[in-house]
């Protein structure tokens, strides 16, 4: 059969206009297509792995069979353009903008504060289009379920969840919920003002939450301004794609320079392509074969896409089960058996209900619309959800090609080895068929990940078992497990030697020992957690005894049900809607209109962020003559570099040039945060993997980074190459000159005076920053006298200022650096912006051309940095009441291969290692270790939360020692008022002791610690845990020519405001506060003030926006700024009592009076000095408390936030809903810290967990149940503008009250288990570590090899 060869052009509708590109690239993604053939910049790029949901669009299709329109959200990065053939696109800009209005999924994020950065804003935003364009009111659960693909760094979730809510059904969308008072959340049909509370804007009379706020305080947003949702007035699908059936029926090649892409439409055009290209790929939803292709830099020449071919998206349901043609996508596989569940029998559905249940923790939603289950199979990783499944429950695959048909059974012969199988090379998959289950036949999966939600499983299982009929005996079983070989493995031995067996609690005695031999795992294979893994494959199988057990109990009157204990070890997860409620102040009656101060207006940018509208630095259009730069990187950690070989990337076309070290003289190749201890590019030695080497310069980003790929660099290692803070300390290797000591009192008398001490450790991982939008800047060369324009994403627009002025060879005045917004910060901005704009600005210089790079994800990650890791080895006195005597920590920090900010770091660790404790003899010791990993840097709380953790363990540990209730311990030595820290610092206006009791008694701490008490006596596998802990936070930069700000306030004729000061954005809401604070100040309503971007030529010499800072030292400036205006327009005002401001700035200009100023501010009385141990550090302190309880699966490790309280000490807030978005960000950031975020290093330094597949932060399912965020009232700061606190990183660390509520947890189980006493567990508090720190019966058979036996496959730095 001859194929046809001319390309077909590609035909699809965009945003309901028709596209017809004769010429696509079957390379693109519909991503790039959009963001750069198109220019729709709305759809972002966080990941390109399907991860973060940043990308999602809808695409709608016409069902033929069922003549219907289908809707589905997929990840842009992802789909290959050429798979929307036929199909319509809508992304973020075709449902609503800011002229012609937002749409009410748009309108309900921005103004319920749903969108701080903004950078995830259109994905979450097209995730939940998606969802009511299918089902008009959906649930709350329908809600998550959508949003599980979607990540957000900022929001903590909670505010878009609320805001989202009044669409759902829970939020009276379809009229009552009908969920009554004990919702609390609807009239519950008692209507109100004849109607439903939630529709008429009445508001809920029950109990005390609408909208999460409780009745007697404002709300944080107004529902009743939403517009109402109408179904029919969203745009139709295009009528040309209902009407014909063309788009559908045409066998398509589109042919690209490096690809030929396939679109057959019948079975025999299939298999004659795969005879023909048997080396060729098919592709359906290219979840794998886009990773594969991004960043395992394969190449495919031959792709097919076989998803047209009637017999493989076929679904019959058949005699023997369902069978499903191999491109039948995950999404439609779960509506069907879901169907089948309800229609069929239960015992006949088993395995249907474990595929149903597994799919719900199968990646997110726009994966498991896209991703089919051919591909699952076929790709065999040994962690696939699906395989063990279909072993168990033994399948049956058809396999074709062109000669041939074969009928296989899926067992563990199908896999022949890591990723291999048996198909020959011409063969394709064809269908499966999933079969029924008989009544003595039973059916169960289990998965096990890192996080709950969208993750890979860390160990999975399917298993089956079949009794003789009638009876509990054995007749057949089997177990299939992933993760636990290079394959998809089934315990054979186990199987065999349970036959015959009575299911009574002899099988898991046997399965202990057989489960053993049959999936051996050695210390160092790949994946690590070897002890984990192997108490899981015990674990599950438990778990399987137990429900099985349970339904035979039901069936035969001889076999004894579950003791009542076990029973909630075998619950199915379910988790209610979130509930939450936020208490704040109102602004005083009287406030006039135009004060914007203490009112939760909405974040500035919140419109334009949530119709994708707001720029970005790649959003922003393309220069003329624009280049894109790629880095080249280290693959050592360690070695000098012998050769760097760029000939096969310059040859390649598009390249335009390698810069490196060659293109800067040594002496201005040097930068750093602190001190020059970098460089833009390495010289002759590269000090950790992901170091800097050079760059390429391309016409495009595809063409630089695959020419990147192709440089040589040839190395001769270094020995030590030192990864960890342990190889650190070993080889002796720290910045020996930055030592931080603060000491007080004597520790040794304290010793002596105490009735106990303790001695330990502690390790605290550090943290990915993940802000959605990675390094990015764009170099405009100005072709005269040296000047450059630099737009970068940074917190330090003036540092990037002055670096690239030093490594350009110009003076300061010749740059000018911008930063109208970025996509998150939290600290990984302030110094490692300068990572991606330095490079761009040599480049620049170098080829007088814009020089634009925006790191891909696993660049960034490669090479940015992270929260600093830190040890902790601790000694404590203390009396037998409780009371310390006296303290001596010696912290470590990771630092990297620079200096950057660790010192400093190091020094709010050691200021911060008190917590909230007045302790009398202290000596806390820091010491920064010099390592060979990228170098770390600030991360929201900046060495904060590591020593306020550290202490904390302690308070922990001694409450286990004395058997003493920890919040007890904790009350007495907490700080009073007056009280002096072990820097000699008092303490004034300390709200700490009514930000911890208004805590407690808001989470009813003593009635629920009774509760949790009952409850694990009542549940032998599943504890549940309660721990409250305050915090202290200081504010000012350590550093004291850092506290000063500058503001420049320009009033145009027309009375508008132009207000620019040295604060950048980064979602956390600065401009609003200031825009807030200069309202009052000018006594203007806000719509008259405008901020544009901040830049180094409107006010100079600025700060990082960091520290928690910005408020209090830009706010200060801006205010000084506009008094300066108002002293001037004062005369005018007087001579024109009635005038507006129009009139007074009008006269004022044809008086020829100045209308523009200058403001400036430094923080008074501040200053520390480390050497002599004087002065006073901090402005002032914030304080807080959070208590949070848990439940802990003891058998799996996972756990769950039942509910959390935080009251928070703010001040008088400048805007409510700003600063508890800020409590609840901080929050789950810190929550993330605490519980789930990992880095692991290969021993060779290589990060391991790159992207967000592999690195997991806190996604929507992760938010606490119940959320209770309480900004504590009457509490006026005398410190800082308009009585306000800071709120940035305060409130990250009272997340640890999860941790200790889990450690809490773990302590019933162990008691359980016989172990009492103090025991130490590591942060984060993984399912790894919860599940082994139970230390039962099964996790006993698996000790830890002894170190140095072997090599890890990991190491924590
Ligand atoms: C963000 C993300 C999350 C994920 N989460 C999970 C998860 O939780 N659990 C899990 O198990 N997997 C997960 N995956 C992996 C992936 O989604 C699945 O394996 C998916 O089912 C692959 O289907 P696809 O259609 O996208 O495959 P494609 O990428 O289109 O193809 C994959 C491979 O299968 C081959 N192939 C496809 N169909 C056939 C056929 N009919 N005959 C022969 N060969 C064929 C292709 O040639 C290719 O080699 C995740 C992936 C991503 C990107
Ligand atoms: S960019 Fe597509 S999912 Fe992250
Ligand atoms: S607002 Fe969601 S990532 Fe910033």
């Amino acid at each position: 059969m001859l194929f046809p060869t001319k390309s077909s052009p590609l035909v699809f509708y965009l945003n309901g206009d028709k596209v017809v590109d004769e010429h696509v690239n079957p390379e693109w993604t519909l991503l790039t297509y959009l963001r750069n053939k198109r220019r729709l910049p709305g759809t972002k790029l966080g990941c390109a792995e399907g991860g973060c949901g940043a990308c999602t669009v809808m695409v709608q299709r016409f069902d033929r069979e069922n003549k219907k329109i289908v809707n589905y959200a997929v990840n842009a990065c992802l789909t290959p353009v050429c798979t929307v053939h036929g199909m319509a696109v809508v992304t973020v800009e075709g449902i609503g903008n800011v002229a012609k209005g937002l749409h009410p999924v748009q309108e309900r994020i921005a103004k319920s504060h749903g969108s701080q950065c903004g950078f995830c804003t259109p994905g979450i935003v097209m995730s939940m289009y998606t969802l009511i364009r299918n089902k008009n009111v959906p649930s709350m659960d329908d809600v998550e379920v959508a949003f599980q693909g979607n990540l957000c760094r900022c929001t903590g979730y909670r505010p878009i969840l609320e805001g989202f809510k009044t669409l759902t059904v829970e939020g009276g969308a379809g009229g009552c919920c009908g969920a009554g008072k004990q919702s609390g959340g609807c009239c519950g049909g008692q209507v109100m003002n004849g109607g439903c509370c939630m529709q008429n804007g009445a508001g809920c009379p029950n109990g005390a939450v609408e909208n999460g706020v409780a009745n007697d305080e404002v709300s944080l947003f107004d529902p009743s301004t939403f517009k109402p949702y109408d179904p029919q007035a969203e745009p139709i699908f295009p009528p040309e794609l209902q009407l014909t059936e063309k788009y559908d029926q045409q066998y398509l090649v589109f042919n690209g320079e490096r690809v030929t892409w396939y679109r057959p439409t019948k079975i025999e055009q299939l298999l004659e392509l795969k005879a023909t290209y048997p080396y060729a790929k098919l592709v359906v939803g290219n979840t794998e074969i886009g990773v594969e292709v991004k960043f395992k830099n394969l190449h495919y020449p031959v792709i097919i896409q076989p998803n047209h071919v009637p017999e493989l998206v076929d679904i019959r349901v058949e005699d023997k089960g369902v069978r499903f043609g191999a491109a039948v996508t995950l999404s439609q596989i779960e509506d069907v058996l879901r169907e089948q569940i309800t229609k069929k029998p239960a015992y006949k559905t088993r395995v249907f209900s474990a595929i149903v249940e597994m799919l719900r923790w199968f990646a997110g939603k726009q994966i498991r619309n896209a991703a089919a289950v051919g591909g699952n199979i076929i790709t065999g990783s040994p962690i696939s959800d699906l395989n063990p499944l279909f072993m168990a429950a033994h399948c049956e695959l058809v396999l074709r090609s062109k000669n041939e048909t074969r009928v296989v059974q899926m067992d563990d012969s199908f896999f022949t080895g890591y990723r291999k199988n048996i198909l020959k090379s011409e063969e394709i998959l064809t269908s499966i068929l999933i079969p029924y289950t008989k009544e003595d036949e039973y059916f169960w999966g289990f998965k096990q990940a890192k996080r709950r939600d969208d993750d890979i499983a860390i160990v999975n299982a399917g298993m089956f078992v079949r009794f003789s009929v009638g009876t509990n005996v054995i007749a057949n079983i089997n177990l299939a497990f992933g993760g636990m070989a290079p394959t998809t493995v089934m315990a054979r031995t186990t199987a065999s030697s349970l036959i015959g067996h009575q299911w009574n609690e002899g099988v898991v005695e046997v399965a202990s020992k057989t489960l053993i031999e049959d999936l051996p795992l050695a210390a160092s294979a790949p994946g690590g957690m070897i002890e984990f893994r192997r108490s899981l494959t015990l674990s599950f199988f438990f778990k399987f005894y137990m429900i099985v057990q349970e339904q035979l109990s039901k069936k035969l009157p001889y076999v004894k049900p579950l003791p009542p204990q076990y029973k909630s070890a075998i619950n199915l997860y379910h988790r209610d809607a979130p509930e939450s409620i936020q208490l704040s102040q109102i602004v005083p009656s009287g406030q006039p209109d135009y004060d914007l101060v203490g009112r939760p207006v909405a974040h500035v940018s919140a419109m334009k962020q949530a119709t994708g509208e707001a720029v970005y630095i790649d959003d922003m259009p393309k220069f003329e003559n624009e280049l894109y730069l790629a880095l080249v990187m280290s693959s050592r950690a360690h070695a000098k570099i012998l050769s760097i070989d760029a000939s096969e990337a310059l040859e390649m076309e598009g390249v335009v040039d390698f810069v490196s070290a060659k293109d800067i003289p040594n002496e201005r190749n040097s930068v750093g945060g602190v001190i020059h201890d970098e460089t833009v590019f390495a010289i002759d030695e590269v000090t950790c993997v992901g170091h800097i080497i050079g760059a390429i310069i391309a016409n495009d980003q595809a063409t630089a980074q695959r020419a990147a790929k192709t440089v040589k660099i040839s190395y001769e290692d270094i020995q030590p190459a030192i990864i960890t803070i342990q190889d650190a300390i070993k080889h002796n290797s720290f910045f020996h000159d930055w030592t931080k000591i603060i000491k007080n009192g004597d520790v040794e008398k304290g010793f002596r005076e105490a009735d106990h001490t303790l001695e330990g450790e502690m390790y605290l991982g550090g943290q990915e920053h993940f802000y959605l939008e990675t390094q990015a800047a764009i170099a405009l060369p100005k072709l005269e006298d040296g000047e450059m324009e630099i737009f970068s994403s940074t917190q330090n627009p003036s540092e990037i200022q002055l670096l690239a002025a030093e490594v350009l060879g110009v003076p300061e005045n010749r740059i000018v650096v911008r930063t109208k917004r970025m996509g998150g910060g939290f600290g990984g901005k302030e110094t490692r912006g300068m990572l991606v704009a330095l490079p761009v600005a040599v480049a620049a210089q170098k080829l007088k051309r814009p020089i634009r790079c925006m790191l891909d994800r696993d660049e960034d990650m490669a090479c940015s940095g992270t929260r600093h890791p830190f040890l902790c080895k601790y000694k404590v006195g203390f009396k037998s009441d409780g009371k310390l005597t006296a303290l001596k920590l010696t912290m470590y920090n990771n630092a990297g291969n620079s200096l950057d900010l660790s010192a400093s770091v190091m020094e709010r660790a050691v200021f911060s290692a008190d917590n909230a404790y007045n302790i009398s003899n202290v000596d806390f010791t820091g010491i920064v270790c010099r390592t060979n990993i990228p170098s770390n840097t600030a991360f929201r709380g900046f060495g904060g939360p590591q020593g306020m953790m550290f202490c904390e363990n302690i308070m922990d540990q001694i409450s286990d020692k004395l058997g003493m209730d920890s919040v007890k311990l904790r009350t007495l030595n907490m700080y009073k008022e007056g009280d002096k820290t072990h820097y000699k610092q008092s303490l004034s206006y300390c709200t700490l002791s009514r930000c911890w009791n208004e805590c407690l008694e808001n989470a009813s701490y003593e009635q629920r610690l009774a509760e949790v008490a009952a409850f694990n006596k009542e549940n032998r596998w599943r504890k549940r845990g309660l721990a409250a802990v305050p915090t202290k936070f200081g504010i000012a930069f350590t550093a004291l020519f850092l506290n000063q700000a500058g503001a420049l306030v320009i009033v145009y004729r027309d009375g508008s405001v132009l207000m620019s000061h040295g604060g950048t954005e980064m979602g956390q809401g600065l401009h609003t506060k200031m825009i807030q604070v200069a309202s009052r100040a000018l006594e203007i309503s806000a719509d008259k003030i405008h901020i544009m971007e901040t830049a180094t030529d409107k006010v100079p010499n600025t700060s990082p926006t960091a520290a928690s800072a910005g408020s209090d030292l830009n706010g200060m400036a801006v205010l000084n700024a506009c008094k300066t205006i108002k002293e001037r327009l004062e005369p005018y005002m007087k001579a024109n009592p009635k005038g507006k401001w129009d009139d007074w700035v009008n006269s004022a200009y044809f008086d020829r009076c100045n209308l523009s100023a200058t403001g400036f501010y430094k923080t008074p009385d501040i200053g520390f000095n480390f050497k002599e141990q004087t002065g006073t550090p901090f402005n002032y302190f914030c304080f807080g408390a959070a208590c949070a309880e848990v439940e802990i699966d003891c058998l799996t490790g996972d756990h769950e936030v039942r509910r959390v309280d935080i009251v928070m000490d703010v001040g008088e807030s400048l805007n409510p809903a700003i600063d508890i978005g800020q409590v609840e960000g901080a929050y789950m950031q810190g929550y993330g810290l605490y519980t789930l975020e990992e880095l692991r290093f290969s021993p060779q330094g290589f990060l391991l967990t790159k992207g967000p597949g592999m690195y997991k932060l806190p996604g929507f399912a992760d938010i606490p149940q119940k959320f209770n965020v309480s900004i504590l009232r009457g509490a006026p700061n005398p410190k800082a503008v308009f009585s306000s606190k800071a709120v940035g990183e305060p409130p990250l660390f009272l997340a640890a009250a999860t941790f200790y509520a889990i450690k809490d947890a773990i302590k019933a189980a162990r008691t359980e288990n016989g172990k009492t006493g103090p025991f130490r567990l590591d942060s984060p508090a993984t399912a790894e570590r919860i599940r082994m720190a139970c230390e039962d019966q099964f996790t006993q058979k698996f000790p830890p090899a002894t170190p140095g036996s072997f090599k890890p496959w990991s190491v924590f730095a």
